[in-house]
């Protein structure tokens, strides 16, 4: 007999796929069926293919995280890319699970698609007060289009679209890729290899930047919490709490001591610090799920180190 949830996860392949894949393999509900998509399945930029996967699969429910994404450097190289790309992937999936008659979709926001001139902490009721800031815009109005499809798309068809809005995610399975990555898959990559050739370790920036991190487990966790229980098309900050917020420089610390790196720490201040800071509130997920447990920064940072350096041949480097 066939499921009666058939959810499909786009982007299942990346960090945050795969931390559902993970959580997905105790949780699983019996009435459930998740299909995990990577860009191998289809292009979901092209709505023809897009629409061929969803007639494959039938799902019910739609998980969307596929997107092209990337750090500070790349987000500033190529605005055009990460606008047009990610505009596309997103108004096939949206469409599709509308044609489709998906029961809900749950897109992937980010706090770095914020206003860039805010008051702090951020929330939910913001995403849209002003431009975002110069280094992401690309990539930041393609993301902040989905809510503004999700409010269309449900007032139009009534259909159940939402998305969530996480902080910056890391852990194992990221992109660690030197030119590309995020920060900490970056830091991680970079210290593995001064430790290596025994050389000084770079930091870009000035290492003062303030930043929530939330771990891509946690992440997965409320994903799917939020797939299960949460009904409103307005999006929900996932994050740690304000008084969670590290320094870049912090950051370091604990990649330099979960890699147990004995060399120099070097902070290049000709390069770009990026926004200082996007501390964003959680007071909406803490109100709906008083409960959730978020692993503490320093575990995941060790956890993500060590998967890093068991797994360096064939992570995405
Ligand atoms: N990483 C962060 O810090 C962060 C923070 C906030 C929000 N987010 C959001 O979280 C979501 C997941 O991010 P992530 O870090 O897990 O990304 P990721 O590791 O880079 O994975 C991206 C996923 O999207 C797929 N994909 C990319 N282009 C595609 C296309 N044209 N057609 C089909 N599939 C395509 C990739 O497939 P392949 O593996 O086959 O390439 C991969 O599965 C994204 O929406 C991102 O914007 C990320």
């Amino acid at each position: 007999m066939a499921a009666e949830k058939r959810i499909l996860v786009t982007g299942g392949s990346g960090l945050v796929g795969k931390a559902i894949q993970e959580i997905i393999e105790k949780e699983k509900e019996p009435n459930e069926e998740w299909i995990f998509l990577s860009s191998k399945d289809g292009d979901l930029s092209d709505l023809e293919e897009t629409r061929s996967i969803f007639s494959k699969h039938r799902p019910t429910h739609v998980i969307h995280l596929a997107a092209m994404v990337g750090g500070l450097f790349k987000n500033m190289r190529r605005p055009a890319d990460f606008l047009r790309i990610n505009l596309q992937i997103n108004d096939c999936v949206l469409h599709c699970s509308y044609e489709f008659k998906i029961q809900k979709c749950v897109s992937c926001l980010s706090t770095c698609i914020f206003p860039d001139k805010t008051s702090y902490p951020i929330d939910e009721t913001m995403v849209h007060n002003g431009p975002p800031h110069p280094s992401n815009y690309g990539y930041a109005y393609a993301k902040r289009m989905i809510d503004i499809q999700n409010r269309a798309y449900h007032d139009q068809y009534g259909c159940t679209f939402t998305s969530v809005i996480p902080t910056n995610i890391y852990g194992p399975c990221d992109n660690f890729n030197l030119e590309d990555s995020h920060v900490i898959p970056g830091l991680i990559h970079k210290c593995y290899l001064a430790k290596k050739n025994d050389q000084p370790l770079t930091i870009f920036g000035s290492g003062k930047p303030l930043r929530q991190f939330i771990y891509s487990k946690d992440l997965a966790k409320l994903f799917v919490w939020v797939l299960r229980n949460y009904e409103d098309v307005d999006p929900i900050i996932l994050s740690v709490g304000e008084e969670d917020e590290v320094s870049i420089s912090r950051v370091a610390e604990l990649i330099v001591e979960g890699m147990e790196f004995k060399g120099q720490v070097i902070y290049d201040i000709s390069k770009s610090d990026g926004q200082y800071k996007k501390t964003a509130s959680n007071m909406k997920l803490k109100s709906l799920y008083p409960d959730f447990k978020f692993t503490d920064i320093k575990t995941g940072i060790f956890e993500t180190v060590q998967w890093f350096q068991e797994n360096y041949d064939s992570a995405r480097i």
